[in-house]
């Protein structure tokens, strides 16, 4: 029995093979529609969420499974005191598998100890969304074909957004990766994972607060939007929010075949109006989260199709 908390516990080869197994689906959905027959998928999500637990959930639909769904904290038992370790017991008796979105970091680990069945982590507070991860992988390999020798800038909020935290995890195990840290001072990416995983891998990056000056070298650019519900100070929020807005005057001077990614939700950092440059990826990177966490639910199900 295998939970995924970190996308670090995923090797290189198995991020591989869920990129075939998801590719499979893909081009083959027929033959993954009863591959989860009389299995059921609880989403628990004790923070809000729109692409994350419905990308769970039809995936599961589609794999012919069934779901039992959470959606908030405050229609459960969390409301009554109940911990995380005896929910995730709970939900061991129901379910066969779990997807758990927390605001407190380490919460899904601490279900994963608990539970007697696999638990995924669907983002933790500020600390590490694996399958947001699996997402963003799979739409850098349909756009870019490779993982290798890729100039990526991640613009935003680099200091709450997890999934910047475990995309540059992920991309550390990779040869020829150059990360590029455009955010204003306050909203850096923590100290813990320059020395932890960038460093350690011996990862090129440089930092710096201007978008444009820096925007001709990308290949990818990985938006992100300011955390409001992580700061604890309004008026710092409010003064920062919109430090970086894309819209196509500034792709000037990006390379024609620059992938554009954003976890999504979107708040003002990218006008709707590149929403029709062909080389904005977000909404087709939605997508692809269906596709990974199908390719995900099977493997920690351990059913091969
Ligand atoms: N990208 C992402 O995690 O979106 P949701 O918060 O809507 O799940």
């Amino acid at each position: 029995m295998r939970s995924v908390i970190d996308i670090r516990e995923l090797s290189v080869e198995e991020i591989d093979g869920l990129v075939a197994t998801a590719m499979d689906i893909i081009e083959n959905p027929a033959k993954y529609s009863e591959a989860c027959k009389g299995k059921k998928l609880a989403t628990l999500f004790f923070e809000p969420s729109t692409r994350t637990r419905l990308s769970f959930e039809a995936a599961m639909y589609e794999l012919g499974g069934n779901v039992l769904s959470m959606a908030s904290a405050s229609s459960s038992s969390a409301t009554k005191g109940e911990s995380v370790a005896d929910t995730a017991k709970v939900i061991s008796c129901y379910a066969d598998i779990i997807a758990m979105r927390h605001p407190k970091e380490g919460a899904p680990l601490v279900a994963a100890m608990n539970a007697s069945i696999p638990v995924i982590n669907a983002g933790d507070g500020g600390h590490n969304h694996p399958t947001q991860t699996l997402a963003d992988l799979l739409t850098i390999h349909r756009e870019k074909g490779r993982f290798n020798n890729l100039t990526v800038g991640f613009c935003g909020d680099l200091k709450f957004g997890r999934t910047v935290h475990s995309l540059i995890s992920a991309l550390a195990r990779y040869e020829g990766i150059k990360v590029v840290l455009i955010s204003p001072d306050e909203l850096k990416l923590p100290g813990y994972i320059k020395k932890d995983v960038m460093d350690k891998a011996g990862m090129a990056y440089e930092e710096t607060a201007d978008l444009m000056a820096v925007m001709p070298q990308l290949d990818i650019l990985y938006m992100t939007r300011v955390q409001g519900e992580r700061f604890f100070n309004e008026e710092d929020y409010l003064r920062l929010r919109d430090s970086y807005i894309l819209t196509p005057d500034k792709l000037k001077d990006a390379k024609k075949d620059l992938a554009i990614l954003h976890p999504l939700p979107r708040v003002n950092e990218i006008a709707v109006a590149i929403d029709d440059d062909p080389r904005a990826c977000y909404f087709k990177q939605v997508l692809n989260g269906k596709y990974m966490r199908m390719a995900l639910i099977l493997k920690l199900l351990g059913i091969t199709v």
